[in-house]
């Protein structure tokens, strides 16, 4: 071979070496692969849309060392999305969402929202504190859900980022003036949220009050460890550690009752199929159209316990929640009617999405024997949950 040739083809396959090299980069930088390991947790900002009023919304990245990457919106608190990987280090996003604000502002059935003041339902959306009757939003049928029309899903949050050796965090903060949606008291809440370096999402709410309230407040994130938007969550084995629970009349409220789960569709102590009960004719299954029910978790002191387990068996991608609150709803997504179209471009049919809801109990203003959530000037109302993610 001449060596003009000779050196045509070694420069050839020094081209196709950078090539390959290029391409290899580049498709593990699209399969979510750890490229910023070197560099330690990082947290980003940009522009993620505009209100109608005009407000401004940003999303934060954090990313820790192991290539985990996790969006905030400054909307609503909302965890947009969440990167984790399956048991052979492939990444999916698998809570569900949206890629635009206008739909999270129409549509959303509080995707990854904090819930507030009050998570979950209030009967009539009436309650009594300090002899005086307060009337709150009914934007669920007969009750209030979840703060009512304009709850903390839908406020902009202040946003402060953080970093520190092994974690990356974002701290939002929402004063809620006296009187809005009819709650008493100016309510100055944060909300932390860390991203540590072993694959966990924490969550450290706080707030205090300028006079007696109450106050309930969670993540509202729907997950589904074979990523969002890729089938439903049939499959995932859940485990939760309560022995009782609080059964609901036609409306999904409390009786007041607080029941053994024993012999029951709903007893999740042992790992069992979401999917394996959810059709069962139990009255209370019936009701809510599968599960839509607070656990009253088995706890063992006022510190952070496990209080659910899911695996996930095809991906092997696991969650864990630990929380200190005494209530865990479990929601399997029975809303979700197949119309709305999340982050990834599919829709989301009817239980292709669960919740699992650290909180006090549904209604508990109107039930003396639940744990109380009245917070008065003072006191400090403090909680945290964690979900942690792993595979295997
Ligand atoms: C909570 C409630 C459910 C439902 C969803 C939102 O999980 O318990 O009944 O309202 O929020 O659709």
């Amino acid at each position: 071979m001449p060596s003009s040739a000779r050196t045509r083809n070694g420069l050839a396959t020094a081209v196709r070496v950078v090539l390959v090299a290029v391409v290899a980069l580049a498709l593990s930088l699209a399969a979510g692969f750890p490229a910023q390991a070197a560099t330690g947790p990082s947290i980003t900002k940009k522009h993620f849309g505009t209100l109608p009023d005009g407000k401004k919304v940003d999303v934060y990245t954090l990313r820790n060392t192991n290539g985990m990457r996790v969006n905030i919106l400054t909307y609503g608190g909302i965890l947009q999305s969440i990167e984790v990987p399956d048991s052979r280090g492939k990444f999916a996003n698998v809570t569900l969402g949206f890629d635009n604000l206008p739909d999270y502002v129409n549509k959303s059935l509080y995707f990854g929202a904090i819930a507030g003041r009050y998570a979950n339902r209030i009967a009539k959306g009436r309650f009594t504190l300090g002899g005086k009757t307060y009337q709150l939003a009914t934007n669920d049928g007969p009750n209030h859900l979840h703060g009512g029309d304009k709850g903390f899903d839908k406020r902009v949050w202040q946003a402060q980022p953080f970093k520190r050796n092994d974690s990356v965090g974002l701290e939002l903060a929402y004063t809620s003036p006296n009187g809005e949606e009819h709650y008493p008291g100016t309510l100055r809440t944060k909300v932390v949220y860390t991203l540590t370096h072993d694959n966990r999402i924490r969550m450290d709410y706080s707030a205090t009050t300028g006079r007696p309230t109450i106050v309930n407040l969670t993540n509202h994130a729907y997950f589904n460890l074979r990523g969002e938007g890729n089938g439903l969550i049939l499959g995932h084995r859940l485990q939760i550690n309560a022995s009782r629970y609080t059964p609901i009349d036609k409306t999904l409220i409390p009786t007041g009752k607080v029941a053994q789960l024993s012999g029951t569709p709903l007893d999740f102590r042992r790992p069992t199929a979401i999917g394996e009960r959810v059709n069962s004719k139990d009255q209370q299954i019936v009701r809510s159209g599968g599960y839509d029910h607070n656990y009253v978790l088995d706890r063992r002191g006022h510190g952070l316990d496990l209080a659910a387990r899911v695996v996930e068996p095809d991906s092997g991608r696991v969650l864990e929640v630990f929380t200190d609150q005494p209530g865990l709803q479990f929601y399997s997504g029975n809303f979700l009617d197949g119309t709305l179209r999340g982050t990834g471009g599919h829709l989301y049919p009817k239980r292709s999405g669960f919740t699992l809801e650290s909180q006090h109990f549904p209604d508990s203003p109107n039930h003396k024997n639940f744990p109380s959530t009245v917070l008065r000037p003072g006191d400090v109302y403090r909680t945290t949950t964690i979900y942690a993610f792993s595979a295997k």
